[in-house]
């Protein structure tokens, strides 16, 4: 049975006092939640991320990176590598985020290394993927999705996918507001999952995780997450307050 997900991704929010106090909120209310087969993930900023990595040490709550590089180590300045995430204990990472590919040159093809790099380092992987309102409205976006996912993980081998959790986020969607419709989400999720199952091993394909980002909020995640090809959500500006996330946890 493929795990349920609720993830939430901080982006460049909450200073290391600020996350503290959210991270409190946070574990107080989760003992109030039964979980049954759910993970809950949170992305802090780097700066927080060992300290909230050691804050929900022994919860149910577990915490991932946004970003890595590429390679392992060297003169790159600025940059964070998959070895060091793994030495503060951090056992999954986001890569392919559009906020990524749009600002800072994550293309396909450097998100296929950056898996790899992930992958060697035992790092999993939240890899998100979709379409730009243009592909949508020109009907390109099963396209436009079937490219990312083909090009930065097809090369991997049935074993590997198994660290791999899909997220699926039309950008026209992220912090506009604007969901996808249910029908609009369970339709890409279900093609992206048919996607898999003609390139790899049956088994694969029903046990990954697709998740659906893109403007979830308490009043919306229900409904999103009824249908069946939903997994779960990667979730922005509502993982930002803890009664809104936990709200969202409990939808699912
Ligand atoms: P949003 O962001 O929930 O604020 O739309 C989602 C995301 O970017 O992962």
């Amino acid at each position: 049975m493929r795990s349920k997900i609720v993830a939430g991704n901080w982006k460049m929010n909450k200073t290391y006092q600020e996350s503290k106090a959210l991270v409190k909120e946070l574990k107080k209310s989760v003992k109030e939640i039964k979980l049954d087969n759910t993970r809950i993930i949170i992305a802090p900023p780097f700066t927080n991320l060992q300290k909230v990595s050691k804050k929900t040490k022994d919860t149910c709550i577990e915490v991932a990176a946004q970003n890595i590089c590429a390679l392992e180590s060297g003169a790159f300045t600025g940059e964070i590598s998959a070895p060091m995430i793994k030495s503060i204990h951090v056992d999954t990472v986001i890569l392919g985020h559009s906020e990524r590919r749009e600002y800072f040159g994550d293309t396909d093809e450097l998100l296929a290394k950056k898996v790899d790099t992930a992958l060697k380092n035992d790092l999993e992987v939240i890899f998100c993927f979709g379409e730009v309102l243009e592909d949508r409205k020109s009907g390109n976006h099963f396209k436009v999705v079937e490219e990312q996912i083909k090009k930065a993980l097809f090369h991997l081998t049935s074993e590997e996918w198994v660290n791999i959790i899909l997220a699926y986020e039309p950008v026209w969607a992220i912090g506009t507001g604007e969901t996808a419709s249910p029908e609009q989400a369970q339709e890409m999720h279900a093609f992206v999952r048919e996607l898999v199952a003609e390139r790899y091993i049956s088994g694969i394909s029903e046990n990954i995780s697709i998740l659906y980002g893109g403007s979830v909020k308490p009043t919306n995640a229900k409904e999103i997450f009824s249908k069946e090809d939903v997994d779960g959500g990667l979730i922005g500006g509502a993982a930002l307050s803890a009664n809104d996330f936990l709200a969202i946890v409990k939808a699912i």
